[in-house]
């Protein structure tokens, strides 16, 4: 087994049980995104991005008491010991910390574009149908309305305020999905996510459409 073999089968077992939104095929998705944006882009160290990928959700903040360092140090770890150069292992453990959605409130420096490579990958598996189905059974799991007109999607100020949020599902295309385009930081990830965007604003037109009893 090569390293990214082994660090798959670690993964895979750790994320074993959880939530549909971040299981196994969720990393799986993303690794064909971040494989198909690196060679399309024909930038970055591959087997940086597919090892920081198979990594990224391994600690995924919102299960893990808000820890946000939790998943970075863990594959460290895990990389230094399968023997793997630790200024590798220390870029990998960089672009799985700086992911989460938190620092996406801030303004960040400059990222490496193996980052800026992960992070489109993984916003994308937000978006499209399957960011749809994500949304829902996120809303499902913390016991959501799916939508209710008399609650309007916010502005949030911060990322506690978000995370204190307890809004709709259909507000979260608003306050983050259909914001998604416009973060994009590479040119094939945009094209992706303009197609993918479109698909979920046709889809919230005709659910507030059948919503209103529109036949
Ligand atoms: P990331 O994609 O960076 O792991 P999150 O962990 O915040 O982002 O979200 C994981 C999935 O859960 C995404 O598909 C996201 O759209 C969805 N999600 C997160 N927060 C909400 C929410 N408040 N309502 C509906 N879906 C959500
Ligand atoms: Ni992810």
């Amino acid at each position: 087994m090569n390293l990214l073999e082994s660090s798959i089968e670690f993964v895979k077992n750790k994320l074993a049980g959880v939530d549909p939104g971040h299981d196994w095929s969720h990393t799986e998705r993303v690794l064909k995104l971040a494989r198909h944006i690196q060679q399309s882009e024909q930038k970055g160290d591959l087997e940086i991005i597919e090892l920081a990928v198979v990594f990224h959700d391994i600690a995924d903040s919102k299960f893990h008491d808000g820890d946000e360092d939790k998943g970075g140090n863990i594959a460290f770890n895990f990389l230094a010991e399968e023997g793997y150069p630790p200024e590798k292992a220390a870029s990998i453990r960089d672009i799985i910390n700086n992911m989460s959605f938190r620092h996406g409130f801030e303004i960040k420096d400059e990222q490496s574009i193996e980052f800026q490579i992960v992070q489109d990958a993984d916003r994308l598996d937000a978006m499209g149908a399957i960011g749809i189905a994500r949304a829902f059974s996120y809303g499902g799991f913390k016991q959501r309305e799916m939508y209710n007109p008399d609650i309007p999607p916010e502005d949030y100020a911060d990322t506690e305020a978000y995370r204190r949020s307890t809004a709709p599902t259909l507000n979260h295309f608003y306050e983050k999905l259909f914001r998604l385009t416009d973060l994009m930081n590479t040119e094939t990830g945009r094209s992706i996510a303009k197609d993918r965007h479109n698909y979920m604003l046709a889809f919230v037109d005709r659910f507030k459409d059948e919503w209103e009893g529109k036949l």
